[in-house]
């Protein structure tokens, strides 16, 4: 009699544990949760640094992400040396709707600014009266990466196709969003465009799945399990940056001061390497018809360009 107590204790207590691994689940999409339940329409968990529940099988939005990094840094993560800092710019603890869409108006301390649906500020930084009447919309991403080195070419209609494929699986983007895929080797420019008239309920943000991209290719995936798979001619393609240029429905309203500064500065560099050219082309001209030796050391110099 007691043996038989026993062993039905043994097998109830067994079956809880059981029940219990059974509804803890691991979040596919993303890998800053916490408190994951599973029930009938998947896996369930909480955002970290929110209160948010986001659902496994779906790519989290792009503020609560960032959101959660921002905790991580307080919490988890080991401290760093006083100096040491990172290129913070474009990460901020940003403030998120319920629905996981940032909120129009992003404030650090008293200084606040306006930002667009991919949270990338869009006006000057100003006090706290600062006002955004709505979240404008990007419409259209730019991401230009660039491959590593590789034994065999890039055919570039195979590349675009095997993108267009790759995001489909990777970050549930319907094909269609992906506009263009330009190659140039070894650059590759993705553009993503996507207006709210298209963009149904189910459709993931191409700004989430840009910000899925870029940290895949920055080797700090939030994707459980899998990397960024992207074969061409048997030989995977290896991205080495990403950087992610967004294009609002309204244009942004920086003071042209800043933008004309950085015109300048291209056009400064542009000039600057077309003067160089030129004298290193005279340059070689010049001893290419004085003397046979020169010929090896011109010919490292116009390599350089
Ligand atoms: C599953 O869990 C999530 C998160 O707790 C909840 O929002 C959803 O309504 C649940 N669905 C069902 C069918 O219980
Ligand atoms: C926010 O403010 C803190 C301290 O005032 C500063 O260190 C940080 O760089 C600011 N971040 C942004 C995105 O402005
Ligand atoms: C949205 O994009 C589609 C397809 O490019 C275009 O036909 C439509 O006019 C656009 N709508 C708006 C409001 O810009
Ligand atoms: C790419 O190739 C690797 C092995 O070379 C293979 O494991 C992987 O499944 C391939 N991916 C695709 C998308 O074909």
């Amino acid at each position: 009699m007691e043996l038989l107590r026993g062993a039905a204790l043994l097998l109830l207590v067994a079956a809880v544990c059981w029940a219990q691994q059974d509804q803890g689940c691991t979040c596919a999409k993303n890998k800053r949760t916490s408190n994951c339940i599973g029930n009938d329409t998947g896996c369930w968990c909480t955002s970290i640094g929110s209160e948010v529940s986001v659902r496994c099988d779906k790519l989290t939005s792009k503020c609560l992400l960032m959101k959660a990094e921002m905790a991580g840094s307080k919490s988890g993560r080991r401290e760093k040396p006083k100096h040491a800092y990172v290129d913070n710019d474009g990460i901020y603890d940003p403030d998120c709707e319920n629905s996981g869409i940032f909120k129009a108006r992003q404030c650090n301390g008293t200084s606040c600014w306006c930002v667009n649906t991919a949270g990338a500020r869009r006006t000057e930084k100003s006090d706290a009266d600062l006002q955004c009447s709505e979240l404008v919309r990007t419409s259209w991403i730019i991401i230009e990466t660039k491959h590593s080195e590789r034994s065999t070419a890039v055919d570039a209609s195979r590349l675009k196709e095997s993108i267009k494929n790759e995001f489909k699986e990777r970050y549930s983007l319907d094909p269609k969003y992906i506009s263009d895929v330009v190659y140039e080797n070894p650059y590759i420019t993705i553009e993503l465009k996507q207006n709210v008239s298209q963009k149904s309920a189910q459709d993931v943000d191409i700004a989430d799945v840009a910000y899925y991209f870029e940290k895949d290719v920055k080797g700090d995936s939030l994707i459980q399990s899998g990397t960024l798979n992207i074969n061409i001619s048997e030989e995977p393609l290896k991205f080495d940056q990403a950087l992610i240029y967004y294009v609002d429905e309204k244009p942004p309203e920086f003071s042209m001061k800043r933008l004309t500064a950085g015109v300048i500065a291209v056009i400064v560099v542009v000039i600057l390497a077309i003067v160089a050219g030129i004298i290193v082309l005279v340059i070689t001209r010049k001893r290419r018809g004085k003397y046979e030796k020169a010929e090896v050391s011109s010919k490292g110099s116009r390599a350089l360009y």
